[in-house]
């Protein structure tokens, strides 16, 4: 009899699940939610993660002659707000390629679908040279994949030196009095929202567990470190809902 250990399992949600059905599952939630990803987003942070994406953006810097990996870019807000602002060429990437669809329809309708190469990749494994890319971002992915710190030496292995990786993720709320609130509203309201507006309560369920497994501001600052990055930060968002972290690699 073979006997399960920590790294044949991969946590979904609260679930333990067998580490190779874990990019199938998250695939599911994603292809599941593709066509109403963007309305729900707004739905269910009440529109605050407009506020959130543009502070990343903004420590994002883009600047016209820096190239730009964005990872898990799903429908594209990242690749196109980082266009917006007179950034470089992007390559927009994403595992499923519904997510990614939604994206190329809004680049053919804003304009930008000649700035974007669409690359559809794990982000643990990807399939592009060493050194390619001046900026690397991942909003709201990192949580979904099964092995994070693949994901972080990826994203030091495809930075050029001088280069940057940053993470847009949820995070620990920082503020007690309102750990109630949050938690009736991530385990409650959001099952309920994705229930009637997406046809599918149960990937918001996992979204709400999702958040709650993910490492620790402080626990992720120590995995870029690992990774080999350099002047590792993190800048709580909303009391710590969200983070940005980012490293340099030099
Ligand atoms: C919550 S969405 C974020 C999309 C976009 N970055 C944003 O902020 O709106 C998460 C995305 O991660 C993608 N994803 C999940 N696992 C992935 C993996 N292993 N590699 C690359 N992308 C992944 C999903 O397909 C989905 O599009």
């Amino acid at each position: 009899m073979t006997q399960n250990n920590a790294d044949d399992i991969a946590d979904f949600g609260f679930r333990s699940v067998p580490r190779e059905e874990k990019s199938t599952l998250v695939r599911e939630v994603f292809d599941s939610v593709a066509g109403k990803y963007d309305i729900m987003n707004d739905l269910m942070s009440l529109g605050i993660h407009r506020l959130w994406k543009r502070e990343f953006l903004t420590a994002l810097d883009p600047r016209p002659y820096h190239k730009l990996l964005d990872l898990a870019a799903g429908t594209g807000d990242i690749t196109f707000g980082w266009l917006k602002r007179g950034g470089g060429p992007v390559v927009m990437s994403d595992i499923n390629e519904s997510m990614l669809n939604v994206g190329r329809d809004r680049a053919t309708a804003n304009g930008h679908l000649a700035d974007i190469e669409f690359l559809v990749t794990d982000a643990e494994a990807i399939k592009l040279p060493d050194s390619s890319f001046d900026r690397i971002s991942m909003a709201f992915g990192l949580r979904n994949c099964t092995n994070k710190d693949k994901v972080i030496a990826e994203a030091q292995r495809l930075l050029r030196p001088g280069g940057r990786f940053m993470v847009l993720e949820f995070s620990q709320l920082q503020i007690a009095g309102l750990e109630k609130l949050y938690d009736a509203w991530s385990f409650q309201a959001l099952p309920k929202i994705g229930g009637i507006i997406a046809k599918d309560s149960a990937s918001y369920q996992y979204l709400a567990e999702s958040i709650r497994m993910f490492p620790k501001q402080e626990e992720l600052k120590r995995m870029f470190e690992a990774a080999g990055f350099e002047r590792v930060t993190y800048r709580n968002l909303s009391g710590g809902i969200a983070a940005i972290h980012a490293g340099w690699k030099l």
